[in-house]
């Protein structure tokens, strides 16, 4: 049996923003080359969960270890030379430059220059898209080419476990399909850990090895996906059914 170890672990995690409790006693655990999805509705703390993660904004209260070292309160560049790559929502690339100056920008904070156009061949073979598209300007992919991007530039820095924050978001249907399928077949390339922000069950409940539901800032239910597929827990956890007494 092959014995997993703790990669990513956080520990009641509370984050405000002024007034407003995001983040309210958040534990979770990611095992390493595990899938782990966090599903929740608007609003309920998941960018503010990988944010916090990846060093973008202040906890107030909590514990985060990546491989056993503790990185709450470092800097984001530290927590990503550790092996972290956060693909924020909204998938923040460089619109008006090209697809491979995007990816070399992502390669370049690996700091191994032959690595890096390595890794850039690498990423066009995955994503033949971006290779036909390579000295296009970014902006003007479609949305999915947008999130392949967003996805390839995060592997170029050679990351060990990437967080991506929802990837589906405003994306059709089968695009999605496309961009989970490519996700599985980077998990089967590089062992990489992916922790995964979604709104909705759908998918995750087919990728995921293992669910947090995140409501009001806080997790209501973890499983094994497996014990899930039903969808009745989820959508209890989700919309707070037990406690309306809907
Ligand atoms: N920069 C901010 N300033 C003030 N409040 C914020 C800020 N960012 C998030 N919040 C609040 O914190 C809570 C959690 O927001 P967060 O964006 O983490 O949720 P989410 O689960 O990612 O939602 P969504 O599915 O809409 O992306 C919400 O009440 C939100 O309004
Ligand atoms: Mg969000």
């Amino acid at each position: 049996m092959i014995e997993r170890t703790v990669f990513l672990e956080v520990s009641d995690l509370h984050v405000s923003y002024g007034q407003i409790a995001a983040l309210r006693g958040v534990s979770l655990k990611v095992m390493t080359g595990e899938t782990v999805c966090v599903v929740g509705p608007n609003g309920a703390g998941k960018s503010t969960l990988m944010a916090a993660i990846a060093g973008g904004v202040k906890a107030k209260r909590g514990a985060v270890t990546l491989a056993g070292q503790p990185i709450l309160g470092n800097k984001p560049e530290e927590i990503a030379g550790r092996g972290m790559s956060l693909v924020p929502e909204g998938r923040q690339i460089f619109s008006s430059l090209t697809v491979a100056e995007n990816l070399k920008l992502g390669g370049m904070l690996q700091g191994d220059a032959s690595k890096a156009r390595w890794m850039m061949g690498e990423m066009m073979d995955l994503f033949p898209i971006l290779r036909e598209r390579a000295s296009y300007p970014a902006g003007r992919l479609s949305g999915g080419e947008q999130q392949m991007l967003a996805i390839a530039r995060a592997i170029m820095t050679n990351p060990e476990i990437i967080m991506i924050d929802e990837p589906s978001l405003g994306l059709a249907p089968k695009i999605v399909d496309q961009v989970y399928e490519i996700l599985a077949e980077i998990k089967a390339r590089r062992g990489v850990t992916l922790l995964i922000n979604e709104q909705s069950s759908a998918r995750v409940l087919k990728h995921a090895d293992r669910i947090y539901v995140l409501r009001g800032g806080q997790v209501q239910l973890c499983d094994d996906a497996a014990n899930l597929q039903d969808g009745v827990a989820i959508k209890q956890a989700y919309f707070g059914f037990d406690r309306e007494g809907v």
